[in-house]
């Protein structure tokens, strides 16, 4: 079998989500498919670092597993709304400063070996129309220019040859993609702080339309920006559609596999601008859209099935 990463050498990293057990479980595949990695979860600065201590043995596992298989990391995340150490924002701006400082080079001195992006800022922008920034400890802390802020710390203390991404979902929905372009322009007025913008990419069947998409990825391209997609999955559901099925009709089946393939030419046709294509996890068998947005509804958003089988769709992402 021809495997992924080697199809798509001469155009971008191909990356999955992993956590410590599909490491284990889908070990295999990753090794087989996949050049880089993002950990799910385990290199947030909130999961990383809790109640005044650090455990890196999650992260360790993870880490060591791509090592040892040859196989690069993006960095995900140092500041986000969620998942953030909380109990630091008791401190003063200046400690808490000192502290991201001390993480950024904590993170890097450990992992930053095969670490070749880091996503430095995550869902800043608000989805309501009506507001710009959303609400943050990190806004509340250090202000409205927090952003800026943070991305020149990433510069200061990251070697250069490392991306700095600012990731987010809806990156596509137009009032969004506004916002997201205003905030870029106005961080990076005097020096070039954020290098990437990381598009999540959890799209589905229904939306966005790929005109629109490529249209993002020309809009994104202006601004001189490195574009990754970072965590792209494809949902069978409409977002608020709630219904569960057995198993996708043969008919949804053919529109995923169709969509894939589209996707990925897509990203063949930005090939000099795309830095890394990454799935939000490795096969059916374990994804978050399981329990996302409807809890406990079986979904099938990736291109290997719950058996770890290559679908339809994998074939047709390897058919160029
Ligand atoms: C966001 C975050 C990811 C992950 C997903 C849900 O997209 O960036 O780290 O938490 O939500 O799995």
């Amino acid at each position: 079998m021809e495997y992924l990463k080697d199809k798509y050498k001469d155009y971008f990293y191909i990356g999955a989500a992993v956590n410590n057990n599909t490491i284990v479980n889908e070990g295999e595949i990753i090794k087989d498919h996949f050049n880089s990695v993002t950990c799910e979860n385990q290199m947030k600065y909130g999961f990383m670092y809790r109640n005044g201590a650090y455990n890196y043995a999650p992260a360790d596992e993870i880490y060591d597993f791509a090592k040892k298989n040859g196989i690069l990391m993006r960095g995900h995340n140092f500041v986000w709304h969620n998942q953030t150490p909380y109990e630091l924002f008791e401190k003063s701006a200046d400690e808490v400063e000192e502290a991201l400082v001390k993480h950024i080079n904590l993170m890097n001195e450990r992992y930053g070996d095969i670490i070749y992006s880091w996503d430095v800022v995550n869902e800043a922008i608000e989805d309501k129309t009506d507001g710009y920034l959303r609400r943050s400890v990190w806004q509340d802390k250090f202000g409205t220019d927090y952003i800026k802020k943070i991305f020149k710390l990433a510069k200061d203390n990251l070697p250069d040859n490392v991306s700095r991404v600012y990731n987010d979902y809806n990156e596509y929905v137009p009032e969004k993609r506004e916002k997201i372009i205003r905030m870029i322009k106005e961080v990076n007025a005097e020096e070039k702080l954020i290098t990437g913008i990381g598009f999540q990419s959890h799209v589905n069947l229904y939306y966005p339309d790929l005109d629109l998409y490529r249209e993002t990825f020309e809009e994104y391209i202006k601004l001189g920006l490195k574009i990754s997609v970072t965590e792209l999955d494809l949902s069978l559901f409409e977002f608020n559609d709630k219904t569960k099925l057995d198993a996708p009709t043969p008919e949804l089946e053919e529109k995923f596999s169709k969509v894939y393939g589209d996707l990925f030419a897509i990203y063949r046709e930005y090939k000099d601008h795309i830095e890394s294509v990454t799935l939000w996890g490795v096969s059916d068998r374990y994804t978050w859209l399981d329990h996302f947005p409807v809890r406990d509804r079986k979904n099938w958003p990736l291109l290997f099935d719950v058996d770890g089988n290559p679908k339809e769709a994998f074939y047709r992402v390897m058919d160029f």
